[in-house]
């Protein structure tokens, strides 16, 4: 299957040699699972002017989402929706997603290639590496490396991190640190992040941020 972003990719549905009908057949609506452009069109309107059409956001705020693995991504959104993961801006825009569309948007965004992410603390980044591959063992902290690898390429439950906004990082990290995001399975990251200083914090944050995105999912 090619990346749902090849421009010359034309859905099959748009053959119509009027403009009105091919804009009456080619609707976008995300039931169309075999037809990647629907799915994009979906993106375009309902995900686009917080996290980009290619799931790489421009603001710091707003996560990227490509390459972010297809289990993971499903995961999350399924824990928005149930609210096992809250947060005031993504609840409302998941609410009237189907099972089929969860599946559809991380196929969409786990397809995406992920673009390099901007170390802003250059200071910072010698521990941050540190901490990354090795932990800090006199807190007990392990090394991230361990479940996202050591390129930051993580799996399918520890996702990729490398090349993500330093900023969302660190407010995850954050998050975790005071069980305010509780949606990890048996409390790894609430365990790793507990035992972290905020300067660890921004330390591995702004490591993570600065390291080499990987090619999309295959
Ligand atoms: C108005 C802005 C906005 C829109 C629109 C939006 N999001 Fe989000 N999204 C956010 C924010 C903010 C977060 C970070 C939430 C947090 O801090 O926990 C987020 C987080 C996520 C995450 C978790 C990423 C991770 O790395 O864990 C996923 C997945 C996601 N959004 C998917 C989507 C999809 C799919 C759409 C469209 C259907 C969408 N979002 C639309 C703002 C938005
Ligand atoms: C024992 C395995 C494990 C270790 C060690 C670990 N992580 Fe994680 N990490 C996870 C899992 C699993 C998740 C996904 C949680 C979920 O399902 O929501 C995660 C999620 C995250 C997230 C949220 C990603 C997102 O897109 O929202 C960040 C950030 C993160 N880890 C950073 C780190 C850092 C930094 C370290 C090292 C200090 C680290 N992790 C060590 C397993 C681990």
């Amino acid at each position: 299957m090619q990346p749902s972003s090849n421009p010359t990719q034309t859905p099959r549905r748009c053959l119509a040699p009027l403009a009105l009908t091919a804009l009456l057949t080619c609707a976008p609506t995300l039931s169309q699972a075999d037809d990647p452009e629907s799915t994009r069109a979906f993106v375009q309107r309902e995900c686009a002017q917080c996290h980009g059409v290619d799931g790489n956001s421009i603001a710091p705020a707003f996560p990227k989402l490509a390459g972010l693995q297809h289990e993971y991504l499903a995961k999350q959104l399924n824990d928005f929706r149930s609210g096992r993961r809250q947060n005031e801006i993504m609840a409302p825009v998941i609410e009237t997603l189907t099972a089929a569309q969860v599946d559809d948007l991380a196929d969409y965004f786990s397809r995406q290639r992920r673009a390099m992410g901007t170390t802003y603390l250059k200071g910072m980044v010698r521990l941050g590496r540190r901490i990354y591959h090795d932990g800090i063992e006199e807190r007990g902290v392990p090394a991230c490396a361990g479940c996202h690898k050591p390129d930051g390429a993580g799996t399918p439950r520890s996702p990729l991190l490398a090349g993500q906004h330093s900023a969302y990082v660190l407010a995850q990290l954050r998050a975790f640190h005071s069980d305010q995001r509780d949606n990890d399975r048996a409390r790894l990251m609430r365990t790793t992040a507990g035992r972290m200083t905020e300067s660890d914090m921004i330390a591995v944050s702004e490591y993570i941020a600065g390291m080499d995105a990987i090619p999309a999912q295959p």
